[in-house]
């Protein structure tokens, strides 16, 4: 992994439009991607993991209303690029992977065309190329019989299969960077660990910059180099992700790891009080601070700022401020 920056969301601000009026999701969010680094993304569910995600390739619903910041990939603003280029940065250089793999493939093609439509438009092949290519992807996703599955109408796969389709789609070409948001949860139990692991290893072996967004911290433990934890619309704590994960800093982390006893080897919290804030009306200051359990007074006042409390290891909260 190099140093070189390759995603840097900085300051990312969004909300939503609803009959009860605009909501205030992301409240100043910074997030780092190196090239070819593997960066985990955990918090509760609610806490604005999807809207980062869906913020960097501008595929957000049409409520949404980004307010303010910036999305710097390559060192070029996102929220700024003209269609074209957000075309070409979705078809070539970035790639999604959803939860659920049956709304990301048309339900009326066959696997093969909708992998031929993508490839010939995004790298203007022949068919018989293109062809070629798809074949190739579908079996680097351990595929079996992967004319088959050309062949075949999504309905006709298991879900399993399904998700390996779209992970053969989103490796394609020469990507540079994979999100993945909540790849594996939809899946049943005994699929989800043989998902996961081609996925980590295609990641591993491509050396692309990944983005892996999930509630299974385990599997975010195992498999990515540094983990952002985001509380109601913050990240509130980042570093590399063996210290996050033995030494967690922030209340709301700390509370968050011991709902896995495997993790911490302490016995099963009774998780966490109370639950995350309306964004309507979200808390001053930090927003944990409704929930914690060593709230200050300057917590209700404003947004703490980051601290590096150990080399590389940062925390946004006043507990650590001197
Ligand atoms: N289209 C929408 N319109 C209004 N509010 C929305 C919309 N999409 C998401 N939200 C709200 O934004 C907040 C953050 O949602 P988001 O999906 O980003 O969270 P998440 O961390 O991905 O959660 P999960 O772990 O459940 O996937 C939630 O309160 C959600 O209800
Ligand atoms: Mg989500």
């Amino acid at each position: 992994m190099s140093k070189e920056v390759l995603l840097e969301i900085k300051n990312l601000h969004v909300g939503y439009k609803t009959h009860m009026g605009v909501s205030h999701v992301l409240n100043g969010v910074n997030l780092t991607v190196h090239k070819g680094e593997r960066v985990g993304v955990i918090g509760e569910s609610g806490s604005g993991k999807t809207t980062t995600m869906k913020s960097i390739l501008r595929i957000l619903p049409s409520n949404a209303i980004i307010k303010k910041g910036e999305i710097f990939y390559k060192g070029k603003n996102v929220l700024e690029m003209k269609e074209d280029e957000l075309l070409n940065l979705r078809r070539k250089k970035i790639s999604m992977i959803f939860q659920d793999p049956t709304s990301a493939l048309n339900p009326l093609f066959k696997v093969g065309q909708i992998m031929l439509d993508i490839i010939k438009y995004s790298y203007k092949l022949e068919d018989e190329e293109a062809k070629e290519m798809a074949l190739k992807a579908l079996k680097e996703a351990a595929l079996p019989d992967p004319e088959r599955v050309f062949d075949s109408y999504p309905f006709q796969l298991s879900g399993g299969m399904r998700q390996r389709v779209c992970i053969a789609l989103a490796l394609i070409g020469d990507r540079e960077l994979i999100i993945a948001d909540e790849p594996t949860t939809n899946l049943d139990v005994t699929i989800k660990a043989q998902v996961l692991n081609l996925l980590t290893s295609l990641v591993r072996e491509k050396n692309v910059g990944w983005i892996f967004v999930s509630q299974a911290l385990g599997a975010v433990r195992e498999n990515v180099d540094r983990v952002y934890v985001m509380y109601a619309g913050n990240i509130i704590e980042w570093g590399p992700s063996r210290k996050v994960f033995s030494n967690p800093l922030h209340p709301y982390t700390q509370k968050l790891l011991e709902c896995v006893p495997k993790l911490t080897g302490k016995e099963f919290s009774k998780g966490i009080r109370g639950r995350i804030p309306n964004y309507f009306k979200p808390p001053s200051g930090c927003r944990f601070h409704p929930r914690c359990d060593y709230v200050l007074d300057e917590c209700k006042k404003s947004v703490p700022e980051a601290v590096e409390v150990e080399h590389e290891h940062f925390v946004a909260c006043n507990l650590y401020r001197r």
